[in-house]
């Protein structure tokens, strides 16, 4: 009886750990080059499809579905995310995001982040596509 308490409170101990292990850096380091104004001070999320949004997030975004790297939360934990240096953006870190604008994100997303895991989707995805994922990430994660 006693025993089987012991092991699982080891259990829950070493859970928590690995989760915090996993868990996104918040605030998280960032070197991101930033857009030139023009882009920076774009914002077209007034007119776009947050529901298309999501799906591009979560499976029809080319290269990658974001999901992968950025996670099912927007917490840069994805998957793939784990093993990048940087680690992909943690949507969901508030002190992080309050300094990146909507026109950022687009100028990232369309060029990449040259020498990181975040290809360029300029060729790949259309601009209305990649504000439709601008708005939902913005809805959904960034407050
Ligand atoms: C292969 C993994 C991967 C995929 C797929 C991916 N990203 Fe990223 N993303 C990253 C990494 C890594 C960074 C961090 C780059 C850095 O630190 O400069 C990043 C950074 C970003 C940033 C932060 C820009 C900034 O100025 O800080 C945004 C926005 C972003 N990604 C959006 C997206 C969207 C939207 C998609 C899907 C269309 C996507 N990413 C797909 C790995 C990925």
């Amino acid at each position: 009886m006693k025993k089987t308490l012991i092991v699982s409170v080891l259990a829950v101990f070493f859970l928590s750990m690995t989760a915090s292990a996993f868990a996104a850096e918040c605030p998280q380091p960032r070197k991101t080059k930033s857009a030139p104004s023009s882009d920076a001070k774009k914002d077209n999320t007034d007119k776009a499809d947050a529901a298309n949004g999501k799906a591009l997030y979560d499976k029809t975004a080319k290269p990658m579905a974001c999901k992968n790297c950025h996670g099912d939360n927007g917490d840069g934990a994805g998957k793939l995310g784990a093993a990048l240096k940087p680690k992909p953006r943690n949507f969901a870190c508030a002190e992080t995001m309050k300094d990146i604008s909507a026109g950022q994100m687009y100028w990232i997303i369309k060029n990449g982040s040259p020498g990181t895991g975040m290809a360029p989707h300029g060729k790949t995805m259309k601009d209305n596509e990649i504000w439709d994922v601008i708005k939902y990430v913005r809805e959904t994660w960034v407050k």
